[in-house]
């Protein structure tokens, strides 16, 4: 067994004042928490608002063999979650403190809001929706960029009880399309696009192609609301002939019947709407993620826990404290975002930055460029961002001053080492905590990290469970693994912040996380313990992707490859990639009497951004005359990995249907074209 790695231990400064100081003392947090979870987190619930609060205990059943998978926590108990994130403070005194400092994708474009001004945005729209007929338990689904509409529009679904579904302004069309679809959703809110660096992202465009579709499939949505936001811009390079992507000849066009600008909705909207007292249970929010097989799963989280989660997570792991300036990279399309921009650090009253574009535009310093402009103290980012930015060297770092900082947070997929040092001693100037926070979309926030005032940091490792978790490492035959030791990741009992369900499925939510390993909820991740009880993840164990810190299944790609009149079967692996973490090989088997040429190669790449979205882009393509399968049919994906790096050593073949094939694939690697952008 390697060497136990180096201990970092926590920045000083940050101990000094920190709300946990020592791994001591979070030690007996941590045991209070497992040991009676209810007093615990009763605790934390009296720092919210409740409009009426039921002293139930949580209920949870997570094993599949005593009957139906379900967990309660707080039920009978009624809340709103907006209410607590800008009215209660509000109302204590902080309505004029900054709730977000907006930056532009241009540096010359920013703006503020106040904790008091987002609620009043926030309750207007309110107002808006409900004149259009927005119920409690409606889906609304929304498409926008990074921008203060995004947060309002979120937030006031949530004071209405509707759920929002937010779909990350990197998908597709189609993507867009199969989500409205799913979650039924009345109204879709776009804008009319955004530009990130120096390309035009025309989503008012793409959204009216989802529209399209979901007429195709006799779905009507009452509207789409419009948010105008740089359409002066894309009508100015319109008219200098810029391309920008848009197909229409207008900048946008617009649908009578349907289309309304949000700036006409909001004028004159009333600046006061009455939150909804719902319950603990109600749902909140669903976002769709990628699993292994089938179509996007809508993860669904409930109002009551998911709030505590949230809160409480962003409190301890970045250590929290008033004056913070708080700055997280990731986008609200995805969970980091939902948890760690919107409801975490609004529920603890904290200033954060907003930011719309990308970290290399206008050069490779804009990060550092914010946090020296806001001060930014807790700042949190993913590998894939890190490593980027290393193949620029130091000096774009240099150039900044960025001693503001004290925590760095990392998130997205295991951090290797050389990027961790890089973020410790060169970004954080090695005075900073590192909290590597492992949790996925599905745990609703943080479920292991190190604590920046309390635990020592190992390069690579997660660290430590959060309060109320209870990791287990199990083998292949479901057996609880003890000490130091490998295998796969899983939880014990459950905590506030957990899924209920998945949109309209519960017997899928079941099948892939309580199933495989009965009586655990399995995370699909990878796991080894050291020596110190700490936690270094592996990877994912099933087969997801994950391409730059964005999970994908490989049967997404899978589909939209074969979509093409061309492709008869398809089959996807990742294959290790400097930056990206992950980079996606695809097997293709034609038809017959096609051949592959790198236009055809050029075309299937097309394919799968065009199905899917931009970010899921392939990076290798091989014709694959047959593919590795069992007797039964199923793709040995273990096999493909191997050939995707030109390995020799393909394991036990012997259980094929065809051995043979193996041999011709790995004869065939050699002509598998790059259709990855260098
Ligand atoms: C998967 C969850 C949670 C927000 C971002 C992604 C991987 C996430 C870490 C980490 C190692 C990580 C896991 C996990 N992952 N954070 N700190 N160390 N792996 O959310 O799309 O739900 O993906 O991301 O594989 O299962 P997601």
């Amino acid at each position: 067994m390697a060497a136990e790695a180096a201990f970092y231990p926590p920045n000083p400064a940050v101990t000094e004042r920190a709300h946990v100081k020592s791994n001591e003392e979070y030690k007996e947090m941590y045991q209070r928490s497992i040991d009676d979870p209810d007093s615990f987190w009763s605790d934390i619930a009296d720092g919210f608002y409740w409009k009426q609060r039921s002293t139930n205990k949580h209920s949870e059943n997570l094993d599949v063999r005593n009957g139906r998978v379900e967990v309660e926590w707080m039920k009978g108990s009624s809340t709103n979650i907006c209410y607590n994130v800008l009215d209660r403070h509000v109302k204590s005194g902080s309505g004029s403190k900054v709730a977000f400092f907006w930056e532009g994708n241009d540096p010359a474009d920013s703006s503020k809001i106040t904790y008091e001004e987002l609620l009043k945005e926030v309750c207007k729209f309110s107002n808006v929706l409900k004149g259009k007929g927005v119920k409690r338990g409606d889906r609304v689904a929304i498409y926008l960029p990074m921008i203060v509409e995004l947060v309002i529009a979120m937030l006031a679904c949530a004071r209405l009880g509707a759920v929002h579904s937010i779909v990350f302004s990197g998908f597709s069309s189609d993507s867009l399309a199969e989500r409205i679809l799913d979650s039924q959703a009345k109204i879709l809110i776009t804008s009319d696009g955004v530009y990130r660096g120096d390309k035009l992202i025309p989503l008012k465009d793409i959204a009216d192609g989802a529209v399209e579709i979901c007429q195709k499939a006799n779905f009507e949505l009452k509207h789409c609301v419009v948010v105008r936001h740089c359409i002066e811009r894309m009508n100015k390079d319109r008219t200098n002939g810029v391309a920008n992507g848009a197909s229409s000849t207008d900048a946008i066009k617009w649908n009578q019947s349907l289309d309304l600008w949000w700036h006409d909705l909001m004028d004159g909207a009333d600046e006061w709407c009455e939150p909804e007292w719902l319950d603990a249970e109600d749902p909140l929010f669903m976002l769709y993620t990628s699993g292994s097989t089938g179509r996007p799963k809508g993860v669904l989280h409930t109002c009551g826990g998911y709030m505590l989660w949230a809160a409480t997570t962003f409190k301890y792991s970045f250590d929290y404290h008033e004056d913070d300036v708080y700055f997280c990279t990731a986008d609200i399309g995805w969970i980091t975002g939902h948890s760690y921009i919107t409801y975490g650090p609004l529920a603890n009253g904290a200033t954060s930055v907003l930011f719309e574009g990308v970290p290399t535009f206008p050069d490779a310093s804009r990060y550092w460029a914010i946090v020296d402009k806001y001060n930014v103290s807790k700042f949190y980012t993913a590998p894939t961002a890190v490593r980027a930015l290393m193949t620029f060297g130091t000096e774009p770092v240099k150039k900044y001053k960025r001693t503001s900082l004290q925590v760095l947070g990392t998130v997205g997929e295991p951090i290797n080492p050389e990027a961790w040092l890089f973020y410790y001693n060169v970004i954080g100037d090695g005075r900073c905590s590192i909290a590597d926070t492992w949790w996925q979309t599905e745990t609703g926030g943080h479920m292991i990290t190190t604590l920046p005032g309390a635990t020592p940091m190992k390069p690579g490792a997660a660290g430590l469970p959060f309060f109320g978790i209870k990791p287990v490492i199990v083998n292949d035959k479901n057996e609880e693994l003890h000490g130091p030791c490998e295998g796969y990741l899983c939880i014990k009992q459950s905590w506030p912040g957990i899924m209920r369900t998945l949109f309209g499925n519960h017997e899928r939510y079941e099948d892939v996380y309580f199933k495989p390993f009965p009586g655990y909820y399995y995370s699909g991740d990878g796991c080894r313990r050291d020596e110190s009880g700490y936690y270094w993840l592996t990877g994912r164990s099933d087969d997801v992707l994950n391409v730059s810190g964005h999970r994908i299944g490989t049967a997404e790609i899978e589909s939209a490859l074969v979509e093409h009149d061309s492709v008869c079967e398809a089959a996807v692996v990742g294959m290790d990639h400097e930056l990206k973490g992950q980079a996606l090989f695809c097997f293709v088997t034609l038809a017959a009497g096609i051949d592959f040429t790198s236009e055809l190669a050029g075309q299937l790449k097309q394919q799968v951004r065009r199905k899917v979205g931009p970010f899921a882009s392939p990076d290798y393509i091989q014709e694959a005359p047959g593919l590795p399968k069992t007797r039964s049919g199923k793709i040995m994906r273990r096999i493909l990995r191997k050939l995707a790096i030109g390995s020799d050593d393909h394991g036990d073949i012997s259980t094929l249907a065809d051995p043979a094939v193996v041999a011709q694939l790995s004869k065939g690697r050699s002509l598998a074209i790059r259709v990855a952008a260098s």
